[in-house]
C-alpha cells in the first residue's frame, strides 16, 4: 500500500488534481497497485484554513508519503502579502523540507500537437528535451534577503549562492539522465557575469569527467533562451540552476504547444517524490472547467515511473493521453490564437483519458 498525499492548492489546482487522481487510481488498479490517499491544503487554501501557506502537520504527512501530487499555489487574493507569507512560500518550504533538489521537467512533442504550437511544425518535429533544474538552492533561498530603508531609500536584496556539493549532485542527476537518453548535456549558465555560474562551470566539468560517454556543452542562458525557440531539437538534457530553470522550462513548454502540457517530478535523497504540473494556478481561468489537466496527468505518469516502480502504468497513461490527442480532442489552451475548433473542458478531458486507459486493458 503506497501513501499518496494530494495537495490541490489554489486556482485551477483542485480541478486538474481531481482529474489526475482519477487517472492515478485507474492506472494503479490496472497494474495491481493499491494506493491510500490523503488530502491537505497548501498555498492560499492553507493561508485561509490555517493562517500559513503550509503547516508542520502537512510537511509531516508529506514525509510519511511515498509521493505527493500537487496542483498549483498562488493567486491575486494573496499577492499583497510579503514573500514569507505568500502561498508560493508553502511550495518552496515543501521542496526544501523534503530535500527535493532535482526537478525534472521533460518537454517533448506529441505528434498530434505539432500544429498547436506558435512555433513552426518543421522546427518542432522530434523535439524531446529534459530540463534538470536545481530546486532547493540559489537565489530562491540565499541569505541575506529582504527589504530595508537605506539612507531614506527603499532597498531590496536577494542572494544567489551555491556550494560545490549542491552543484555536483544536480550535475550527476543530469548526466545520469542523459545516459538513459541521447547522452548530451547542455549546462546553462551566466558565467560571463556571475561567480556562481563560474563555479557551476568548474564543478560540472569535474563531474563530466566521470561520464566520458556523455557530451557536455556549456551555453550562456541568454543565447540558450534564443536557441530554444530557434532550434529546440539540438537539446537533450538541459542542466541549470533554480532561477534559470524556472524561466527556461516555461519557454520549453511552448514546444509542447501549451504550458498546460508540461509535467514535472521533484526528487531528492529521501525517497519521496513530488509531482506537479509546471504551470501555475491560472487565476484567469479558475473555476470554469476549461483548464488542461494533461500536465498533471502526465505528472502522474512520472510518479509511476520514479516513485511507484510501475513503468508499465506510466506507458499506459502516456499512451492514453497520446490517443486522446490523436483523436483530435483539445482543451482551449491547445488552440492557436484565432483558431475556432470545438474544445472540451477539464473534466471531459479527464473522462476521455480514463476511457482510453480502460480500452487499453
Ligand atoms: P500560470 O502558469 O498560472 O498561467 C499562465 C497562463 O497559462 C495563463 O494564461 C493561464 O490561463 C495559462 N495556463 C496555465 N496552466 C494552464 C492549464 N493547465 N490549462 C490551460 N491554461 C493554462 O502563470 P501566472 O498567471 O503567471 O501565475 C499565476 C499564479 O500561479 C501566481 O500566483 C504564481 O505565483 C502561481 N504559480 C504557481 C506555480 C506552482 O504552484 N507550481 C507555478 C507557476 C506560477
Ligand atoms: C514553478 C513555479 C514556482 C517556482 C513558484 C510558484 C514558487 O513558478 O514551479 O515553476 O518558481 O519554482
Ligand atoms: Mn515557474
Amino acid at each position: 500500500m503506497d501513501r499518496i498525499l494530494l495537495l490541490p492548492g489554489d486556482g485551477i489546482g483542485p480541478e486538474v488534481v481531481a482529474e489526475a487522481r482519477r487517472v492515478l487510481e485507474a492506472a494503479a488498479a490496472q497494474s495491481g497497485r493499491s494506493l491510500a490517499f490523503e488530502e491537505r491544503p497548501i498555498g492560499g487554501a492553507s493561508i485561509e484554513a490555517c493562517g500559513e501557506p503550509i503547516t508542520s502537520e502537512v510537511l509531516e504527512r508529506a514525509r510519511a508519503s511515498r509521493a505527493v501530487l500537487l496542483g498549483a499555489v498562488g493567486g491575486p487574493s494573496w499577492d499583497h502579502l510579503p514573500p514569507d507569507r505568500r502561498p508560493e512560500k508553502g511550495l518552496l518550504r515543501l521542496r526544501k523540507d523534503l530535500g527535493l533538489y532535482a526537478n525534472l521537467r521533460p518537454a517533448s512533442v506529441f505528434p498530434a500537437l505539432l500544429g498547436a504550437s506558435t512555433l513552426r511544425p518543421e522546427v518542432l518535429e522530434g523535439v524531446d528535451l529534459l530540463v534538470v533544474r536545481e530546486l532547493t538552492g540559489g537565489i530562491y533561498f540565499g541569505e541575506p534577503r529582504g527589504t530595508a530603508l537605506v539612507d531614506g531609500r527603499r532597498e531590496a536584496r536577494n542572494t544567489m549562492v551555491y556550494d560545490e556539493v549542491e552543484i555536483a549532485r544536480i550535475a550527476r542527476v543530469a548526466f545520469e539522465s542523459a545516459r538513459g537518453r541521447r547522452r548530451h548535456v547542455t549546462h546553462v549558465h551566466k558565467a560571463n557575469v556571475l561567480e556562481v555560474s563560474q563555479l557551476f562551470v568548474t564543478v560540472v566539468d569535474e563531474v563530466a569527467r566521470g561520464y566520458p560517454d556523455v557530451e557536455l556543452v556549456h551555453q550562456l542562458v541568454d543565447s540558450c533562451a534564443m536557441l530554444l525557440v530557434r532550434d529546440p531539437r539540438r537539446f537533450d538534457v538541459i542542466l541549470t540552476s533554480n532561477l534559470f530553470g524556472d524561466i527556461l522550462s516555461d519557454e520549453a513548454a511552448m514546444v509542447t504547444g501549451s504550458l498546460g502540457m508540461l509535467p514535472s517530478a521533484s526528487l531528492g535523497e529521501g525517497g519521496i517524490g513530488l509531482y506537479e504540473p509546471v504551470h501555475g494556478s491560472a487565476p484567469d481561468i479558475a473555476g470554469k472547467d476549461v483548464a488542461n489537466p494533461l500536465a498533471t496527468i502526465l505528472s502522474v505518469a512520472m510518479m509511476f515511473e520514479h516513485s511507484l516502480d510501475a513503468p508499465e502504468a506510466a506507458v499506459a497513461v502516456r499512451g492514453a493521453v497520446d490517443a486522446v490527442l490523436a483523436d483530435g480532442h483539445r482543451t482551449e489552451d491547445l488552440l492557436l490564437p484565432g483558431e475556432t475548433t470545438e474544445t472540451i473542458g477539464c473534466r471531459a478531458m479527464g473522462d476521455l483519458v480514463l476511457e482510453r486507459l480502460g480500452r487499453a486493458r
